[in-house]
Parts: structure tokens; sequence; C-alpha cells
């Protein structure tokens, strides 16, 4: 599910909210949630309204999940985790939840904690306070308050508006660092942290058993990022070393992956179309491109992803340089675009490309 697919989270908004969810780097909670609208003098006066559904909802209580992210990039994590609740079936919503009564909150729980995080500056911790005072009153019926080891947390998000809900999972972001480059048997100095290589797999959209392919694998970073979602992966790279590197990143982490040599060309002719490819191609610097001009490896490149995906499959590619992506043929759209900074001399430009239908 999205706690443990997302590559970290701390809050953010998967489905809602500009005062929730996302990115790469963070720890997430996941909140049953509808939104309110507050005003300073009565926080709890205009309380919300009816959630809205999300995914799976019961049958007679919608349910929507928000997500709390971090914001440790702009962009990227609230476009990851979009992604990903696509991937696993669910419809990101970016619009206003109907409002909700925060009687439709059930604890099912004997002791309950209330948690008000103030999204922006412009709210004191005086009014965070009122806040959890009135909606732990609120909720005193249906269970007893223990601050120190509640059964269910009660989260609310505070922004412009607020998102209150019971908190339904949290994103371990300590377990992306145990896969950290410095943990494994194999790694070299372009290797992509752990976060980075699972948010690009997550942008693909590849769903669970859907098979992602990444043709310049190195030391297999993202490859194990798609083994451990459950993506049926293949990784592939012209370097015999490589190979031996991605199949040993693959069994230190129990992951599972067809591993193959080979210049991306033969590769794809030789599988056919895959589901989604994500995916570091050399930049030509530390990084081997094989004696073959930057310019031609990237132009053939992209030549190769686009006959190798179906219309709506997307490459995710990182670039050195975004003019590159000029290169890409007319049945390549760029969707998204982002940039990661690394040190004085690296930017790496992320581009996600979506296969238009066509030759
Ligand atoms: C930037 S590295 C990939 C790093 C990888 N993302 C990681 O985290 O370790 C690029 C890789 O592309 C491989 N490569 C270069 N030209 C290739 C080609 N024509 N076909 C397949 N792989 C190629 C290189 O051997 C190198 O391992």
């Amino acid at each position: 599910m999205l706690s443990r697919r997302l590559s970290s989270a701390s809050t953010g908004p998967l489905l809602a909210s500009p005062s929730c969810p996302s990115s790469v780097g963070y720890s997430v909670s996941l909140c049953l949630c509808g939104r309110v609208r507050h005003s300073a003098s009565s926080p709890l006066s205009a309380l919300p309204t009816r959630p809205q559904a999300f995914r799976d909802p019961p049958p007679s209580r919608p349910v929507a999940y928000a997500v709390e992210l971090s914001g440790e990039h702009p962009k990227l994590a609230r476009a990851e985790a979009a992604a990903a609740a696509r991937a696993l079936g669910g419809a990101p919503v970016n619009a206003d939840l109907e409002r909700v009564q925060l009687e439709a909150i059930e604890l099912e729980a004997d002791t309950f904690a209330v948690r008000c995080s103030r999204l922006t500056e412009a709210h004191g911790a005086e009014l965070a306070e009122t806040i959890e005072r009135e909606v732990g009153q609120a909720l005193s019926d249906q269970a007893d308050v223990d601050l120190d080891e509640p059964e269910a947390v009660v989260r609310v998000l505070l922004d412009n508006e607020a998102v209150v809900g019971v908190e339904a999972a949290t994103i371990d972001r300590a377990s992306h660092e145990e896969r950290h480059v410095e943990e494994r048997p194999d790694h070299s100095p372009v290797t992509l942290h752990p976060r980075l290589a699972r948010a690009l797999v997550n942008l693909t959209e590849v769903p669970e058993g859907g098979r992602l392919w990444d043709p310049f694998a190195g030391t297999g970073g993202l490859a194990v990022e798609a083994a451990l979602i459950g993506a049926d992966t293949l990784a592939s790279d012209l370097d015999e070393d490589m190979v031996e590197a991605t199949q040993s990143t693959l069994e230190h982490f129990e992951a599972t992956g067809a591993v193959v040599q080979g210049d991306f060309q033969d590769v794809a002719d030789a599988v056919g179309f895959v589901d989604g490819i994500a995916t570091d191609p050399p930049y030509g610097r530390a990084s081997k491109t094989h004696d073959e001009e930057r310019q031609d490896l990237f132009e053939r490149f992209l030549a190769v992803a686009a006959g190798s995906l179906d219309a709506s499959d997307r490459l995710v590619v990182v670039l050195p340089d975004p003019e590159l992506a000029d290169l890409a043929p007319l049945t390549l759209e760029v969707v998204e675009t982002f940039e990661w900074y690394v040190h004085g001399s690296l930017t790496r430009h992320i581009f996600v490309f979506e296969r238009r239908a066509g030759h």
C-alpha cells in the first residue's frame, strides 16, 4: 500500500490539499480525512463535511486519504505520491474535499491523542493547541485521551484550511537509509540515493506485477527499488561488471529481478514491450558512454524507449542536460520535469515522458 511504496513523506497531499502530502525523503502520515475550515475565534465552528471517497471506500463510509509531505522538494514528492496512488488504483484529488462532520470520525480505539501540525508560519502555537483541545473534547465520548501511548492518533494538518483524520500509517524513512549506497556491496560515485531511485520508479506508475526496465542499470539502485515495490523488474547494462554489481545489489536486499548484459537496443529487441522505464543514463563524465558520443547515445536511446512502450506508458529518465530532451521523438511527450541539485557542477534533470499513440 501507499505507505510502503512511497520514497518518504511526512506530510503532503495525495489527495487533496495544498496542506497535505509528499516528497522525496520524508516520513508520511496517511490520514482518514475530511477537510475543515476553521476560524481563529472558533476553530471548530465550521467543521467539516462528508469525506470524499479516495480508494477502496467501504460502501457505507467513504474514506479519503491524505499524505503529509515533508516538502523536501517543491514538486517531486507531490508528483510521486500522486503517481503511486494512480499505480495502486486510486485517484489523486487536488480539488477541494467536501466538508465533513467531525462526528463522522470513528476512532475504533479505547484511547486517543490529537496532534495538530502547523503547515505554515501563519498560525501560532496557541491556535494549534486550541484546535487539539476542542477536537479532543469533541471525540471524548468515543475514547479516553492518552497523550503518551494512544491507540489512535487524530491528526489535524493546519494550513489556510485544515485536514482532520485518524492516522492510518506512517512511512518509515529510515528503511530507505538501509539501502543507502554505502550499505551496498557495490556502488559508484554516480549511484542514486535510494529515495530518489524510489521516486523515479513510482513516477513510472507501473503497477505491481507490471514490467519495469532500467536499461542503464549501473549498480542496480533503480532495479532494487522497482523489485521492492513488486514490479516485474528487468535491469540491463552494457558493462559486465555493472551487471554483476546489479545482481549482487538485488541479492543483498533479497529482491528479485532479471539482469542481463547488453546494449539497450539489443535488449529492447529481445524483450519487446515493457510497462515503464526508469533510468539514469551515463552523463558522459564519470559514468561511461562506452565511446559513443553523448548526443548520439541519448538520441538512440529515446527512440528505443518510445518503441518499447505502449500508449500512455511512461519513461522516467535522468538527463545531465535538459536540452537532451529535445532529441526525443514526437511520440514521447514531456509531462513533468524536476531538478535535483547534487553539487555545483551536477544538477540531475528528471524528465517524465508519456508515450503518445502513433509511430
Ligand atoms: C549513470 S550509470 C547508471 C548508474 C545507476 N543509476 C546507479 O544508481 O548505479 C550509466 C550506466 O550506463 C551504462 N551504459 C553506457 N552505455 C550503455 C549502452 N549503450 N547500453 C547499456 N548500458 C550502457 C554504463 O555501463 C553505466 O553503468
